[in-house]
């Protein structure tokens, strides 16, 4: 069964108003997406397997517990799902990255693929796929057809903003996925952008409009 958690955390609600706001510049905006993104990794990774180890304190000898060291890969779908990769680094430092290139086409929603480059060995690996904005879903239902095909140990989608289509298409495409975003918002508007949203992630995090 897999799990679907959004996360109300105090920290994540406070630091996801001030992304939403229109005033907010693309340096501040980054911040806070990457922040976000550490966030959401803490708790995505809290299945992780720990092994018992030893360890000699300045008092005594005692046992205590390591990551198994199980592989992990970060798998940004560019462009604004870039945004989260440092913010997912700094508490998994060893995890590979991998890239999947895909854009909406304004028109049909669709998303159109134009890159892909995953770890070598991405099938001994649990993988992270990570993007702010799950809209209709179509970028995130694509990028992880496209990494099982690879057969990774497990997916698990991290993101910011999710519509209510969105989650709905993703549970329904790809039931085995564990999902991680902060907010669960209210629709979509006739252009595919969620309301409330915070507009077009990608432009906002690189400045592009
Ligand atoms: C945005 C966003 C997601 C996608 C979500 O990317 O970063 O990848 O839209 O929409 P969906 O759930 O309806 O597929 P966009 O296509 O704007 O590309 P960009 O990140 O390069 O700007
Ligand atoms: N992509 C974005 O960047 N924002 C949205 O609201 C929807 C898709």
């Amino acid at each position: 069964m897999s799990k679907i958690l959004i996360m109300d955390h105090p920290l994540i609600q406070h630091k996801l108003s001030i992304l939403r706001d229109v005033n907010t510049g693309s340096k501040e905006f980054r911040a806070l997406i990457s922040e976000i993104a550490t966030l959401i990794c803490y708790e995505a990774t809290r299945d992780l397997p720990l092994e018992d180890v030893e360890v000699e304190t300045p008092i005594c000898v005692t046992k205590t517990k390591v990551l198994a060291g199980k592989k992990l890969a970060v798998v940004p779908i560019l462009r604004a799902g870039l945004g989260m990769v440092d913010g997912m680094l700094a508490l998994v430092p060893s995890a590979r990255v991998g890239h999947i290139g895909l854009y909406r086409d304004p028109d049909t929603l669709m998303p159109v693929e134009y890159y892909c480059k995953l770890p070598a060995d991405i099938e001994e690996r649990e993988v992270f796929v990570v993007d702010p904005m799950l809209a209709t879903g179509g970028s995130a239902i694509d990028a992880i057809t496209q990494i099982k095909k690879r057969g990774p140990k497990h997916i698990k989608f991290l993101g910011i903003i999710a519509a209510p289509e969105g989650l709905e298409a993703l549970k329904k495409a790809h039931p085995d996925v564990d999902i991680f975003v902060a907010s669960l918002d209210e629709k979509l508007n006739d252009h595919g952008y969620i309301v409330p949203g915070l507009g077009d992630a990608g432009d906002r995090i690189f400045g592009t409009k």
